[in-house]
């Protein structure tokens, strides 16, 4: 084919247009939406240029359309550990499997998003990466391992490949000028990620009642004069502080001066040491490039020693529940000074929460559900970054910069007329808030089911009253509740589904979409086993075809999850 053979440096003969492949096709595997998001500005960027581009998701491609394709670009995301996200999984089983084309005629090149503070980083990308080699794909840009502080990398990455699709085409492309027209602006903010709006605060509350082991901040925050919107299902990324307890511990274990100022960035953007400490890095998380570039500056063989190969296991284990107040204690880093220590440091990253508010019903508001992280480990106190943020030191009037993560992955259905059931145990059941809070604005007319979870009735019944009144005026269909912890034997949402499971079946039957949020490991686990249980009772059908059925509706759109 003509496209890569040309060099600059031979007189080649000039490449008729036609002869160049001018499509592309960019596909993403998204959980959080962020390698969507690049994908769409990979997309836009080809289209400038005059390519013909093809932009879909993993979990919507017809992979019959791949042995045609020329040039691919992936841009995949991995989860906890290692695995794709939920819609990416039939596509990546496709491509790994015989039914896979061989792919000699095509160009690719892929994009990791990842953290690394995850042992299997970025494996997602790097799957997909060496299967496309494997398969006689030409790798035209090297792949990219993005850490949670993608956009500079994934910029990079995008760059080269724009380049290089260029070089394959340069002697016939036409320079197309770039369309003034062509950026996206459908209610569009000027805020995001990297730029987001200081949301002042509303409301903040503690939900559970007095004497619960628990904390639950409901927060709402005011999102007038940001242009920001969203959807049922969308999320807030959140940018905290660290902990002021913890920054004060830092500055006395090393010595340094909280009030001397250093530089942040490449942007030449400047704060006090004790500042960048509390807004700028990320100092409650350990990784392992980061013990490694520390091991660079601080001459210490005991942790030469753990950095060596064989020792992976310790590593781990080290890193575990570990910030950079053990590191500089255990490792004595004091010596080194501020700003050579945090210029190792990653930014400290948003985090993401299912928005509990509807839009429509609340204008200009979004609402969050927060359940405050505390405990012991090592020796010491330990606080989630955001929540305890959240709990302890934002009041009414406050600023908290925020920004909206779409979440393609959790949508209400289209069709408001059908049902839906929705499985959300302990803040799990904050999107469930939205989705029925914007049923009811709407008038939407479908039923709909809610099992709900946690600890203990009298304290822990998140937004009682409101599902009550829902339930009274019909917006909410049915109910169903687990205390875990007001009888001697442990119930949960699980057990509840199982209890109803006839009903359970029917609605499926009947078409009914079925979210699942919240806790991850544990629970979202549990009630897939109990829904596979339920199909095989209820639908008489062998463990094969129930996990077939599920995974069926994963891919049809009909089981989303949102977890964590
Ligand atoms: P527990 O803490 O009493 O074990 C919200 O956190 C609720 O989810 C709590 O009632 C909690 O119960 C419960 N939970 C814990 N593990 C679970 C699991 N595997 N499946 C479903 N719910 C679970």
């Amino acid at each position: 084919s003509a496209g890569a053979a040309s060099s600059t440096a031979v007189a080649a003969p000039v490449v008729p247009v036609a002869d160049v492949p001018k499509d592309v096709t960019v596909l993403f595997g998204s959980q959080t939406g962020n390698a969507h998001g690049l994908a769409k500005k990979l997309a836009q960027q080809l289209t400038t240029q005059g390519f013909d581009v093809t932009l879909s998701s993993m979990g919507d491609y017809k992979t019959n359309n791949l042995k045609k394709v020329r040039n691919l670009f992936i841009l995949a995301s991995t989860q906890g550990e290692g695995d794709p996200p939920d819609n990416a999984i039939p596509f990546y089983e496709f491509l790994h499997s015989k039914r896979a084309p061989q792919l000699a005629e095509t160009k690719f090149a892929v994009l990791g998003l990842g953290d690394t503070s995850y042992e299997f980083f970025c494996q997602t990308g790097k799957d997909f990466d060496k299967r496309l080699e494997e398969l006689g794909a030409e790798r035209i840009v090297p792949r990219a391992d993005c850490d949670v502080d993608f956009e500079e990398q994934a910029g990079e990455w995008m760059a080269q490949v724009l380049t290089a699709l260029g070089e394959a085409s340069a002697a016939s492309a036409v320079a197309v000028a770039p369309q003034a027209t062509a950026s996206v602006t459908e209610g569009a903010s000027s805020y995001s990620r990297t730029h987001p709006f200081p949301a002042e605060v509303l409301e903040n509350l503690n939900l559970n009642g007095r004497g619960s082991d628990q904390e639950t901040r409901h927060v709402e925050l005011s999102l007038e004069g940001s242009g920001l919107q969203y959807e049922p299902g969308d999320s807030l990324g959140v940018y905290p502080q660290n902990h002021p307890q913890l920054v004060e511990d830092i500055l006395q274990t090393t010595g340094w001066n909280g009030d001397e100022t250093i530089t942040l960035n490449k942007n030449g953007d400047t704060a006090t040491v004790r500042d960048a400490l509390l807004h700028h890095y990320e100092i409650t998380v350990l990784t392992k490039p980061l013990l490694e570039k520390v091991a660079g500056l601080a001459d210490n063989e005991q942790l030469d020693a753990l950095l060596e190969e064989g020792r992976e296991q310790d590593l781990r284990a080290y890193l575990q529940g570990r910030d950079l107040l053990d590191l500089i204690q255990d490792y004595g880093l004091g010596s080194i000074p501020a700003d050579e220590l945090l210029s190792l440091l990653r930014k400290i990253p948003a985090r993401l929460y299912s928005i509990s508010s509807s839009f429509k019903a609340s204008p200009d508001e979004v609402h969050l559900t927060v359940r405050k992280v505390e405990y012991e480990q090592h020796g010491r106190q330990r606080y989630g970054v955001c929540s305890v943020h959240l709990a302890e030191r934002l009041e009414a009037g406050d600023t908290l910069p925020v920004y909206i993560q779409h979440n393609d992955n959790f949508k209400l259905p289209h069709d408001a007329s059908t049902p839906i059931i929705m499985i959300g145990p302990g803040t799990g059941v904050a999107p469930f808030r939205s989705f029925i809070a914007e049923r009811e604005e709407t008038g939407a007319e479908g039923k709909s089911w809610l099992f709900f979870g946690d600890r203990r009735f009298a304290t822990d019944f998140l937004y009682q009253t409101e599902w009550q009144r829902w339930l009274k005026d019909g917006v909410l269909t049915r109910m169903d509740v687990a205390f875990s912890r007001d009888s001697d034997q442990k119930v949960y949402v699980q057990h509840r589904m199982l209890e109803r499971s006839r009903e359970l079946y029917e609605w499926l039957q009947e078409g009914a979409v079925l979210y699942v949020c919240g806790d991850e490991k544990n629970m979202a686990n549990d009630v897939h086993l109990t829904l596979e249980q339920i199909l095989i009772q209820e639908g008489n059908m062998s463990q094969e075809a129930a996990a077939e059925y599920l995974s069926t509706m994963l891919q049809q759109k009909r089981y989303q999850r949102d977890v964590y």
